[in-house]
């Protein structure tokens, strides 16, 4: 899997599993360009990472997406890969009582933000000479979620997304998948844990339920995607994989 001379932008890019990735992808030699939020604390990545490009934008904003492409194209070259990986959980409120505002807000980021990704940089990297592109989904993009409505109809977009991106982007040389985690050991599921009121019971309960007997690693995410994002997985296209330890068992 070398990535020598390639370009990896990476939305996302100071969460857990964004850090995992992008770290990966540059020991194989990619060349990482990492967007998160204004205001983001770099210290932790910008060490790890010292040759990143670091842009500070928001994924549901289309002017912002504008800008990372020409940064990137300017300061990095490429992109000839794209992790499109930037995603809120939302607040675990019953399906009935869940307020409008807060299911749009999810569905602003995990969906919008993702469409505008797509948008913005497929033909990017078609322009650069094809690529790949992995966006983040969920395993809750297979399931519904009772008190995660916003969440999980989000998640099940990304798929719609990911296939038409597949269908508008593969006949110019760019390979779209989705991957869907399970549950990762990070701040995101501590969040989720904490929300449902249950803490280590709801832990407990998700182990029970996961084949592995664990939560899993942010790098074992990150593993799947450079795989999906490399040159090896040159047939695997339109689809989605899982890294759930064997919860869902799709
Ligand atoms: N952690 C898990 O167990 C888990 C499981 C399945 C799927 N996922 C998905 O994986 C992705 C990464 O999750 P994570 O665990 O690393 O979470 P995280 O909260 O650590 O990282 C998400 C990052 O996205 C950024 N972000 C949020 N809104 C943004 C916006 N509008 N513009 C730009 N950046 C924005 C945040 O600042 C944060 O750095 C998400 O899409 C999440 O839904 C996570």
């Amino acid at each position: 899997m070398d990535m020598e001379g390639k370009v990896a932008l990476v939305t996302g890019a100071a969460g857990v599993i964004g850090t995992a990735t992008s770290r990966l992808l540059a020991s194989r030699g990619a060349r990482i360009v990492a967007v998160d939020l204004p205001g983001t604390d770099w210290s932790a990545f910008a060490d790890a990472l010292p040759d990143a490009v670091l842009i500070e934008a928001d994924v549901t904003q289309e002017g912002d997406w504008r800008r990372i492409v020409s940064e990137c194209v300017a300061k990095a070259g490429g992109p000839h890969m794209f992790f499109n990986n930037a995603g809120i959980e939302g607040k675990v409120i019953p399906f009935e009582q869940m307020p409008l505002e807060e299911f749009e807000r999810v569905m602003d980021v995990n969906v919008k933000g993702v469409f505008l990704g797509l948008k913005h940089v497929g033909p990017a990297i078609a322009a650069a000479g094809g690529g790949a592109i992995v966006n983040t989904s969920s395993v809750a993009g297979l399931q519904g979620g009772a008190s995660t409505v916003g969440y999980s109809t989000s998640k099940h977009a990304v798929i719609g997304l990911s296939r038409s991106a597949a269908l508008a982007f593969g006949p110019r040389g760019v390979r779209v998948n989705s991957v869907h985690p399970g549950a990762i050991e990070s701040r995101m599921m501590k969040s989720l844990e904490d929300a449902s009121g249950r803490g280590n019971a709801m832990r407990d309960g998700m182990i029970s339920a996961i084949s592995a007997g664990r939560y899993g690693e942010a790098e074992e995410v990150a593993e799947l995607v450079a795989f999906l994002l490399s040159d090896n997985a040159s047939y695997c296209h339109a689809s989605r994989y899982l890294v759930d330890g064997g919860l869902t068992q799709d």
